[in-house]
């Protein structure tokens, strides 16, 4: 099955189908009306035989709000797990509380940091009760790290110079960060500043001994730094390559790599394929044997993508549900990037990529594998029974 061939061939497609399928639009289908079930059930995923390359629209549609009684036990052992949390899908901190025990480290995405103000970081998005349900979950064998996300925004080349040759400036910053780490027990932070300051133009060498001396500010005082990277695009010079990942192995605990989005509106296509991960990740640390791979996290999506004649984007769950109600299809399987996908054939058509638990199963193979650690992007956005394969 060529997939790439399918999706050039969508907007042909769609045309055409648009005007047949029109009529269908007004009518309001019964499963739409009907409550899923969703909640504690006695066998995972795999008990319930879910975990298969031939799926059934319908197995998903009534299975996929259930999840094992076993919130706590461990299926993916190989590495250490993140899980993001933004505040726009907020079921993501009910799942990050109610699968604890899966979890070494959460990631909500809370603070943005602008050159103009470094000690003004804003708070209105910590959420008070659930850091203080999280902390409670904790216990002698288990606890989950907070580690909140930090975006760098709005970084011109001429500030980003600055906090390079301004120690004092430098050293507000990483006090402002220690600071909020200890009014609210935070663990560390995820520094999302690599893209961010590479499209300025300056120097990939300043940029990693920029990161560098802000890691190792915020190491003495206990926080684990995780650095956001972007993973191999098959340019000539890659965003993120192995030389600035060895020079800043020893001062960042973990690399967040963002393997998903390999497709976009204007390339569609599978988000992942499971060949450039492992190629991702091999680029970055070809030995097997070496013990830096245990510092990459592999990031794997819980979103997926609606393709349209008309551009489309990303989606998540209740969105990826309400297309498969009106599906009539059969959901197909891509051997090339293990990925599944449909296309739609009412209202504005389009292709749909989704995680299934078949395809996220065979990339924890993955990370198995490679002895790495995962990264979830993000919480809110997946299927209740994906949880039960972590
Ligand atoms: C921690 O692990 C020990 C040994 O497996 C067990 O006996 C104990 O009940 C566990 N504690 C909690 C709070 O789960």
């Amino acid at each position: 099955m060529n997939i790439f061939f399918l999706v050039s061939t969508l907007f042909l497609i769609v045309s055409v189908s648009n005007g047949t399928l029109a009529p269908e639009q007004g009518k309001k289908s019964k499963k739409q009306e009907k409550v899923k079930k969703s909640g504690p059930v006695d066998k995972d995923a795999y008990q319930r035989s879910l975990v298969k390359r031939d799926i059934k629209v319908k197995d998903i549609l009534r299975e996929a709000g259930l999840h094992s009684k076993d919130t706590k036990s461990r299926r993916f052992t190989a590495g250490d797990v993140l899980g993001y949390i933004t505040p726009w899908n907020s079921e993501g901190y009910e799942n990050a509380n109610k699968f604890h025990g899966k979890f070494d480290m959460v990631s909500p995405v809370w603070f943005t940091i602008k050159s103009q103000d470094l000690l003004k970081i804003s708070t209105h998005d910590i959420q008070k009760q659930w850091l203080h349900d999280m902390k409670a979950a904790d216990n002698e064998n288990h606890t989950v790290k907070i580690v909140p996300r930090i975006l760098f925004e709005g970084w011109s080349s001429d500030d980003i110079i600055e906090l390079y040759s301004n120690i004092k400036k430098r050293d507000k910053l990483i006090k402002a960060l220690c600071d909020l780490a200890q009014a609210y027990q935070f663990d560390g932070y995820v520094l999302e500043i690599w893209n961010q300051f590479i499209f300025s133009g300056i120097k990939k060498k300043l940029i990693i001994s920029l990161i560098n001396t802000i890691a190792d500010g915020l190491r003495i005082k206990d926080l684990d730094i995780i650095l956001a990277v972007p993973p191999q695009k098959g340019m000539d010079k890659e965003l993120f390559p192995k030389k600035a990942f060895d020079l800043l192995a020893p001062h960042i605990r973990y690399f967040s790599l963002m393997t998903y989005d390999y497709s976009s509106v204007q390339n569609p296509g599978p988000n992942a394929p499971i060949d450039w991960i492992k190629t991702c990740v091999e680029n970055l640390v070809p030995d097997s044997k070496d013990i830096k791979r245990a510092q990459i996290l592999m990031g794997l999506n819980f979103y997926g993508y609606h393709y349209t004649s008309t551009g489309g984007g990303a989606i998540i769950n209740s969105q990826y549900l309400k297309l498969l109600e009106n599906f009539k299809g059969k959901i197909q399987w891509d051997d090339k990037s293990n990925e599944h996908f449909f296309e739609v054939k009412h209202n504005e058509g389009g292709y749909v990529f989704f995680p299934t638990l078949y395809s996220i199963m065979s990339r924890l193979d993955l990370a198995t594998e490679l002895k790495i650690g995962i990264s979830v992007w993000e919480l809110g956005q997946g299927l209740k029974y994906f949880f039960d394969l972590l």
